[in-house]
């Protein structure tokens, strides 16, 4: 059993796609074990996308990212990290597979519908960073 963390960002809940995306997660082998709506600060975008901070697309991902709610979750499953990051898709919607979120949600590299961690120990982070152990479903 593993857990990794997933974020419906700020494009898919303004055009109102978090109920199918959430669908997608139901209908894979994936559980959701925690999940809060929530507006990130500034602090919170900048702090979550540190490892990306000298990246040149930094400011426009934290000024992205704090545009407007988002859906945070933890999903639980056997080999979650990679299940998830799968459904997912490639990060640029135009390069991601058929039946992906971020291909058939997705609006550009930057507005991709999805976060999902990509390591044990970023997920591990991540799921830290935004629930406590008593919000998780065990
Ligand atoms: P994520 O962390 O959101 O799951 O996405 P990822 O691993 O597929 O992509 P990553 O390289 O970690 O990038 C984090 C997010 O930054 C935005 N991005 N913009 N303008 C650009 O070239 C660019 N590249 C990445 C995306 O929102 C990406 O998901
Ligand atoms: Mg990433």
């Amino acid at each position: 059993m593993e857990r990794t963390f997933a974020i419906v960002k700020p494009d898919a809940v303004r055009r109102g796609l978090t109920g199918d995306i959430l669908k997608r997660i139901e209908a894979s082998e994936l559980t959701i074990v925690a999940m809060r709506k929530i507006q990130l600060s500034r602090a919170d975008a900048e702090k979550f996308y540190d490892v990306h901070k000298a990246r040149p697309f930094f400011k426009g991902l934290c000024d992205y990212m704090t545009s407007g709610p988002v859906v945070v979750a933890v999903l639980q499953g056997e080999d979650a990290i990679s299940k998830w990051r799968q459904l997912m898709g490639a990060t640029d919607p135009k390069k991601a597979d058929a039946g992906t979120i971020r291909k058939d949600f997705g609006i550009d590299v930057e507005q991709n519908a999805t976060h999902g961690s990509d390591a044990p120990e970023t997920a591990a982070q991540e799921i830290a960073f935004f629930f406590a152990a008593r919000e998780i479903l065990s």
